[in-house]
């Protein structure tokens, strides 16, 4: 009995062989190791800012941001006010309803919306996606692993087999990553498709693909740095409020315990 329950303990928590468990239809997600995992981990950014960069130039002529406030770069990627203010002016222009008109982005303006294609805002698309892959889609990779959406991200601008289809009129292409295996956005990344400042960086479809889901994970979750610390004070805080509870109680009973023994 204890037995049948420790294994099927085991295998509830996914310690088990993943492929055994893996659920139908799902795609393959590679676990890559990014920089903001774990407890203490954090954004590096330099890749933020290479993401962004790739962003940019590649995924915005389809994707939009539109939760994002363009001046939280100059915070979450250290640029200065000035380089976001040219930023925004060089890359982005916004509906303006005052002026019935286009103009060119201003720090305050969020990243414009875009879905002209079918294609999806991406703003939170790095939580939208997080938890539903492990066994049968109960997300404990992300609990065990640290998988999570920039995985499946990175995985799906990786996973692209050349193969396509065409299906009621529209082309699909064949993606190791997607559920179902086919999706209708053709693949954005070839390889050098933007040129990084830092010339000892190579853009390659790997390292493009995972610069800008660790971006995508910054935007969905802007914060995390802050939050990983307050959990961690919070559990600090616990344990010494622990370590003292204990010893009040023994302090306060210790004369009737110790009347107690003779
Ligand atoms: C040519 C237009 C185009 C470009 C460029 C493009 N995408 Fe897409 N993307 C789409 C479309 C269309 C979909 C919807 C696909 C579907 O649901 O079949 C999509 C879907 C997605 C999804 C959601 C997949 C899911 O699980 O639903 C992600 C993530 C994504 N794109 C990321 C990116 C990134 C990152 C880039 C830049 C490297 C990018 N895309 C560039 C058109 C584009």
């Amino acid at each position: 009995m204890f037995r049948k329950l420790a294994i099927a303990a085991v295998a509830a928590l996914g310690l088990t062989s993943g492929s055994a468990f893996a659920a139908g239809g799902e795609g393959h997600v590679e676990d890559y190791a990014f920089s903001f995992e774990g407890p203490f981990g954090t954004y590096d950014q330099n890749q933020l800012q290479r993401g962004l960069q790739v962003f940019t130039e590649v995924c915005a002529g389809c994707h939009g941001l539109k939760f994002v406030p363009i001046r939280d770069l100059e915070e979450g990627l250290g640029y200065t006010e000035d380089q976001v203010r040219a930023f925004a002016a060089e890359n982005f222009e916004v509906y303006d309803e005052e002026l019935e008109d286009f103009r060119p982005a201003v720090p305050t303006d969020h990243f414009p919306e875009n879905n002209g294609v079918g294609a999806p805002d991406l703003s939170l698309m790095a939580k939208a996606r997080a938890g539903f892959h492990g066994p049968y889609g109960s997300g404990l990779n992300q609990l065990f692993k640290g998988m999570g959406g920039p995985e499946y991200i990175a995985s799906l601008l990786t996973g692209y087999t050349g193969e396509d289809k065409v299906e009621a009129g529209v082309t699909l292409y064949e993606n190791t990553a997607f559920p179902g295996g086919w999706i209708s956005m053709a693949p954005p990344l070839y390889g050098d498709d933007v040129e990084y400042a830092n010339e000892e960086v190579e853009a390659t479809i790997e390292q493009e693909a995972q610069d800008v889901a660790a971006f995508l994970m910054w935007t969905a979750e802007p914060k995390m740095m802050a939050r990983k610390q307050a959990g961690f004070v919070g559990v600090l805080f616990l344990t010494v409020l622990s370590v003292l509870l204990y010893l009040v109680n023994k302090k306060i009973w210790a004369p009737i315990k110790g009347r107690k023994k003779d």
